[in-house]
């Protein structure tokens, strides 16, 4: 089987994991936590960086940090796998869905301005598969409506919006680090903003509200959490970080050479980079149109029966049952993706000969 997306090992991370456990530095304490924390920081040109158990308890924190709760709205694409809706329902706000563009499978910003109402409290962009909302656009809607602005980068580190990476424009930015993810630590998450109180609060909730004062041991001012993440991990973070501009190449490459090879095939349309993005390309995308002869669900069909692994786009959101009375705008384009949409094998470790293989069975 040539798998969706595997992780890739390939560095320091036996070697630092080791330290950790012949140390005995295994838990939520340790350098490697403040070490994955600023060289994480540092590569993406963010202030701040907070690691956390994974990129929902992230996403969550962010929307916490920011004081939205009970009674807000924020605005969300309904493309996109359920954590981010999921972490608005967590904090008691409600989500309010807005259509996706079709050629970067992302957010319409066009369409985000008639969904906000006197309630709307935030803007969560998802950046899904690899290419950037446009960002400019969401940052003076926020603006002019005094709104925040949480980017969900979980998908696309490595992705750049006009020379910034994506997850340090917005107030704060979310990463993930789960195992099909351009870096992965098993399991992890890390939140970036270039706001240090917000970042501070974010990491003062993780931590049980924690109070490091003297004579406050075991005094805790607010309900917190416990979404760090232990050493033992970051550890690993810290050594895959160290490849992660070889990653992000072979991301693009792989990009390439699969639009070269399907550049002619009627009828399945291919991912795209805009003027002043950059598309890391997560997960390789692509459209099967009416015209291409065969339904999207039979393609997926025919390529696992010849041993390669592709999934369908995510189902959109608002028609699951928790979120289908959930205010929405138009999601004409959100529901023809739905059903449209096929990511095919992405891995760093992918071959030529497999995107050959791939590539010839849909042609
Ligand atoms: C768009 C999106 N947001 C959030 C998450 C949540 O990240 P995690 O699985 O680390 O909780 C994921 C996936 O893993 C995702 O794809």
């Amino acid at each position: 089987m040539i798998p969706l997306c595997i992780p890739e090992i390939r560095g320091n991370e036996w070697k630092y994991i080791k330290e950790c456990l012949d140390t005995n530095w295994v838990s939520s304490v340790g350098s490697y936590v403040n070490k994955f924390e600023e060289d994480f920081a540092r590569y993406i040109h963010a202030k701040k960086a907070v690691v956390t158990m994974n990129g929902t308890a992230a996403l969550e924190l962010a929307l916490r940090s920011l004081g939205i709760g009970q009674g807000d709205e924020v605005i969300v694409s309904s493309l996109t796998f359920i954590s981010p809706v999921n972490t608005i329902k967590y904090v008691g706000a409600e989500p309010v869905f807005v259509d996706v563009c079709r050629d970067t499978y992302v957010m319409d910003v066009d369409k985000i301005e008639k969904m906000i109402t006197p309630k709307t409290k935030a803007i969560l962009p998802v950046h899904i598969y690899g290419h950037p909302v446009d960002m400019d656009k969401v940052m003076e809607i926020a603006k002019k409506h005094n709104l925040y602005v949480i980017e969900d980068a979980t998908e696309s580190l490595g992705s750049l919006y006009k020379g910034k990476a994506v997850g340090t424009i917005g107030h704060i930015g979310c990463f993930s680090f789960n195992g099909n993810k351009l870096i992965t630590t098993g399991g992890g998450g890390m939140l970036v903003s270039n706001d240090e109180k917000f970042a501070e609060k974010a990491k003062f909730l993780s931590t049980q509200t924690k109070v490091v004062e003297e004579n406050k041991s075991f005094y805790h001012p607010e309900i917190g959490f416990n979404y760090r993440m232990p050493n033992v991990l970051a550890a690993m973070g810290c050594a895959q970080l160290e490849n992660i501009d070889e990653y992000i190449q072979a991301k693009r490459d792989h990009a390439m050479y699969y639009n070269e090879l399907l550049k002619d095939v009627k009828g399945i349309t291919l991912p795209i980079e805009k003027i002043g993005a950059r598309n890391v390309h997560w997960l390789y995308a692509v459209l099967i149109e009416e015209d291409y002869g065969i339904s999207r669900d039979e393609v997926i069909k025919r390529l696992n029966e010849k041993g390669i692994e592709a999934r369908p786009f995510f189902m959109p959101v608002h028609h699951m049952p928790p979120y289908k009375e959930c205010k929405h705008g138009d999601m004409i384009i959100t529901d023809e993706l739905g059903e449209r949409g096929i990511n095919l094998p992405s891995s760093v470790s992918l071959k030529r000969e497999d995107i050959e293989y791939i590539c010839s069975i849909l042609s």
